[in-house]
């Protein structure tokens, strides 16, 4: 047969030609004796219209999402169209059924894919359409991937790894891969998932954290992982996933530990930019159905320390303890008045209070009550923590145990600091909370195919 031709492609351009498409059965309509079927292939929509009886009553028994073929002649529409993504109509040949749907769908794609303002009008108007909750999106997630804004938050999420990945070969870092099981903790702490690893107790790394120090004690020199991270959260936040996607990065430190937010300081702002060049329709199809204004970034990262930042909200009416971390609120909360006196909503804190930071964590040399370490935040919230890390073996053991850790359990991590290591240090970033923020979306789940939470493991 004829190569199929994509939805998106069906403009203006090929008025006249003959095609073949395929997509799903979105819905369809019967109006003075034609049946006008919306075919729609990943978000995309066109119009196809069906004059001939007996092809009507083919098309008008198939459910909503079938999977069809169709041959038909891309024509002007007889009235601008409003409800499509393509402005052009097919006039119907042939038209064939590769894949039937259940007749009775758990979650309607056209419903799925409608705006908070769409579903207010509809209230006003008289006709409230339904809104389809979370948990039936989550529950239904092949059908709810399936809305213009999913097919475009996925592909967002591919261009920041793309471009994160692009940046960081180009600057000499070498991607690798580290285990994902462990004898002990990365992190320490509580949210662990602890596993038995044929008899012996193993741990799901909370991050690569240790492996990707191991790998500069390797002489490695620059380094980079795109991977799992598993943390046992207990808590349901609208920013916490039991399993999400890491970016790490980790390099040796040539003079001062600021190179590592200076790298920060320039990424970032290279992945925001790939993505308005990369994705302007994606942008679009989730503007449309969750409305967002283009993130503020400055071409110089903002860069404050922990203590300026803490004075900020001091002069706000807002007491923090100066040794103590930022909660979510306090953090929103500076976000706004760095927005407000900065005019971004990208920016760096650091040099943090030590004792908020993980055993591993290189105190300041003027003061150990605060770290060489940074947090990096968009619109208000966290999507990054990096520090500079102890590489003296016996002040790292005496971090950990301080810590409580069973320094046992990283023995071989401590180790490898025995045999030589450069100074060194990297970062972690959540790729779900990037997306997240960047399109300014209200919860993490939109950004994870198949989000596992405190109370999700299925799909
Ligand atoms: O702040 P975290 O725990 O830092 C680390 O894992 C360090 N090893 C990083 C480093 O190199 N120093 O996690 C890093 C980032 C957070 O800023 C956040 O974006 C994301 O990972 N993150 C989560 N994302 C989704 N769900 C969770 N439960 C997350 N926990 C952390």
């Amino acid at each position: 047969g004829k190569e199929l031709t994509h939805v998106s492609n069906l403009v203006e351009e090929i008025v006249g030609s003959e095609v073949s498409i395929r997509g799903r059965v979105h819905k369809n309509r019967l109006y003075a004796k034609k049946l006008f079927v919306i075919l729609r292939e990943s978000g995309f929509t066109a119009q196809c219209v069906v004059e001939e009886t007996s092809m009507i009553k083919f098309v008008k028994q198939l459910s909503r999402e079938s999977v069809v073929e169709l041959i038909g002649l891309v024509s002007p529409p007889k009235k601008p169209l409003t409800g499509t993504t393509q402005k052009v109509e097919i006039h119907v040949r042939k038209i064939y059924c590769l894949s039937r749907s259940l007749l009775n769908l758990p979650l309607v794609v056209e419903d799925a894919a409608r705006s908070e303002a769409d579903i207010q009008k509809s209230v006003k108007d008289g006709k409230p359409a339904a809104r389809v909750l979370q948990d039936t999106r989550l529950n239904n997630r092949v059908l709810d991937m399936r809305t213009p804004a999913n097919q475009a938050i996925f592909r967002i999420q591919c261009h920041v790894q793309i471009a994160f990945r692009e940046f960081l070969l180009s600057k000499e870092f070498l991607e690798i891969h580290t285990p994902k099981l462990m004898a002990g903790s990365s992190e320490g702490g509580s949210a662990v998932f602890r596993l038995d690893y044929k008899g012996q107790p193993a741990c799901l790394a909370q991050s690569p954290q240790l492996h990707k120090q191991m790998a500069i004690c390797g002489d490695m020199r620059r380094v980079f992982e795109v991977g799992p991270v598993f943390r046992a959260e207990d808590s349901f936040t609208h920013r916490h996933l039991c399993e999400f996607v890491g970016l790490d990065v980790e390099m040796e430190i040539r003079m001062h530990y600021s190179e590592i937010m200076d790298l920060v300081g320039e990424l970032f702002p290279f992945i925001f930019t790939k993505i308005e060049e990369r994705c302007p329709k994606e942008l679009e199809s989730v503007r449309k159905q969750y409305p967002f204004q283009s993130l503020k970034f400055l071409p110089q990262t903002l860069r404050l320390t922990f203590a300026q930042g803490i004075q900020m909200l001091k002069e706000a009416g807002e007491e923090v303890d100066p040794l103590g971390d930022l909660n979510t609120e306090s953090e929103r909360k500076l976000g706004q008045l760095v927005l407000e006196k900065y005019k971004t909503e990208f920016y760096m804190l650091h040099r943090y209070p030590s004792a908020v930071r993980p055993f591993y964590t290189m105190p300041c040399e003027d003061d150990s009550n605060y770290s060489n370490s940074f947090d990096v935040f968009i619109r208000g919230e966290e999507i990054m923590s990096g520090a500079q890390r102890i590489h003296d073996p016996e002040l790292l053991e005496k971090r950990a145990r301080e810590c409580g850790i069973d320094v046992k359990t990283i023995s071989t991590y401590i180790d490898a600091f025995r045999y030589g290591a450069p100074p060194h240090g990297g970062f972690g970033v959540g790729l779900e909370r990037v997306v997240m923020l960047l399109c300014a979306l209200n919860n993490i789940r939109k950004t994870s195919l198949f989000p596992r939470d405190s109370q999700r493991l299925a799909p």
